[in-house]
């Protein structure tokens, strides 16, 4: 489903040095499959979690999502696969602290094509209930817990059936037993949407309850 082909990225470093992150990396996600990115801080796993999610550009290599390539197409061309396929959860949760748990949920159906309004209402309940938040649609971030706010932004990721769920280190700003129940809810809520996720953590226990781990060493696969 995504194909990564040699994929080098640079970046110039704040005295015009520059830094190479990513050095020949090339991967598969096939639908359906979970995968775990490991590596130190520094290794590159963020920067390749942006190329996987088209918020970046690999300088070299190929990406392609079912089939297309993706390299050189325009921003509105990206930003509608982004939305109708892809899934984006992060360490820091990035809720609108204006919002509801509802309301968070819903703007991830803004983008795209139109969906009615009776039709979001059924999505975004379907998927806070998914997340087992359907007592909390009118609270706002700052009156929910971190995993809770964790929960709504995997329901945002999920509202719109994408085919692969990016995740960035989502546990990371949680306690550990919190960070263990957001986790299996994201490992259950995608593999019952039937959708792929790829997973960057720290944790290897994270890692252990994926279809495989990638050791990311220096910007390139140990191993
Ligand atoms: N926009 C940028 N400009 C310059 N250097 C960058 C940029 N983005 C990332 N880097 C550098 O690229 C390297 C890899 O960064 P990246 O964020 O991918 O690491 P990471 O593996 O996600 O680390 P962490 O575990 O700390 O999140 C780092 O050395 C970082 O300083
Ligand atoms: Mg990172």
């Amino acid at each position: 489903m995504l194909n990564l082909t040699d994929v080098h990225k640079t970046f110039i470093g704040p005295h015009g040095s520059t830094v190479s992150v990513l050095r020949g990396i090339s991967m598969v996600v096939d639908a359906g499959s979970s995968t775990a990115i490991l590596g130190r801080s520094g290794s590159g796993k963020s920067t390749l979690l942006a190329i996987l999610g088209l918020l970046d550009q690999p300088d070299s290599g190929r990406y392609e999502i079912d089939g297309r390539d993706t390299i050189g197409l325009r921003d509105g061309a990206l930003a509608r696969i982004r939305s109708e396929q892809l899934g984006f959860v992060y360490q820091r949760f990035f809720l609108l602290s204006h919002l509801s748990a509802y309301e968070n949920v819903e703007t991830a159906l803004h983008h795209g094509g139109p969906v009615p309004r009776r039709r979001r209402r059924q999505l975004v309940m379907e998927a806070l209930s998914q997340v087992g938040l359907a007592d909390r649609v009118t609270h706002r971030p700052v009156q929910l817990s971190g995993g809770e706010q964790q929960r709504v932004a995997i329901a945002r990721a999920l509202v719109r059936n994408p085919s692969i769920v990016l995740a960035d280190e989502p546990t990371g700003a949680l306690d550990e037993q919190t960070a263990d129940s957001v986790m299996s809810l994201l490992m259950e809520t995608t593999r019952s949407r039937g959708a792929a996720v790829v997973v960057v953590t720290h944790d290897a226990q994270v890692a252990a309850r994926t279809d495989r781990v990638l050791h990311l060493v220096e910007g390139a696969w140990a191993g």
